[in-house]
């Protein structure tokens, strides 16, 4: 059976009482664990909460895997502010590399984010790598790609699930080493199995909708 990602991407948001009330939500609440089998359920904070989330998830053994939202283009050293791959590798198996708000706020380019994809590979991270379009570069390393339309994020307006679809098909033949391709940009509860069910797409990157526990694991449910 088609494993199906569901990726939480919190962004800059929650505090530490916000990202436990967000844990305890999902150890108190009704959603049955068998109803997300075959489902890689991965949970994306702030740094500062990585070790917290990661602490949390273990003790309560709860179905969720943990990713950073980025990590360092440079290896350990003398990098003021930055947070390396090793460093995020202690606490989860995943980072979301080169998400179009990296690109944009941060002026990160391909030619960071390779470098990225590379550290990411060399501390055994899976890197989840945004993409805009069919025709964005993919680095050779990557087997998970994000296809998020930029006109989509935060918008309320997804992108319509057949252009997802085609868009994910061509992402795969352009670049044989991808090996699942997810959708990001408002999705909901309401219009993820819309994206999930189709051929190409083998998952979701959700922020917005992932802020509530109840909510996204709702959306989890009816991916
Ligand atoms: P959104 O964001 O679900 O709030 O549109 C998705 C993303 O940027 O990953």
């Amino acid at each position: 059976m088609k494993k199906t990602y569901i990726i939480a991407n919190w962004k800059s948001n929650k505090t530490q009482i916000e990202a436990i009330d967000w844990l305890e939500q999902v150890v108190s609440s009704k959603y049955p664990v068998a109803s997300i089998e075959n489902k890689e359920i991965i949970v994306c904070p702030s740094f500062t909460l990585i070790s917290e989330v990661s602490f949390f998830v273990l003790e309560n053994s709860l179905p969720i895997k943990i990713g950073s939202q980025d990590i360092s283009q440079f290896s350990s050293g003398a990098y003021t502010g930055a947070v390396n791959a090793n460093q995020v590798k202690e606490f989860g198996e995943y980072a979301i590399i080169g998400h179009s708000e990296r690109r944009r706020f941060f002026n990160e380019t391909d030619e960071i984010l390779e470098k990225k994809v590379i550290l990411a590979k060399e501390a055994g991270l899976i890197p989840i790598y945004c993409v805009q379009g069919k025709d964005d570069k993919v680095p050779a390393d990557v087997i998970l790609v994000a296809y998020e339309p930029v006109t989509a994020i935060g918008t309320g307006t997804p992108d319509t699930p057949e252009n997802a679809n085609a868009i994910a098909s061509a992402i795969t033949s352009k670049n044989p080493q991808v090996q699942y391709v997810l959708y990001g940009g408002s999705v909901t509860p309401d219009n993820v199995a819309t994206f999930t069910s189709l051929s190409s797409i083998s998952g979701v990157l959700v922020g917005g909708a992932s802020l509530k526990s109840d909510i996204f694991f709702q959306l989890a449910n009816n991916a």
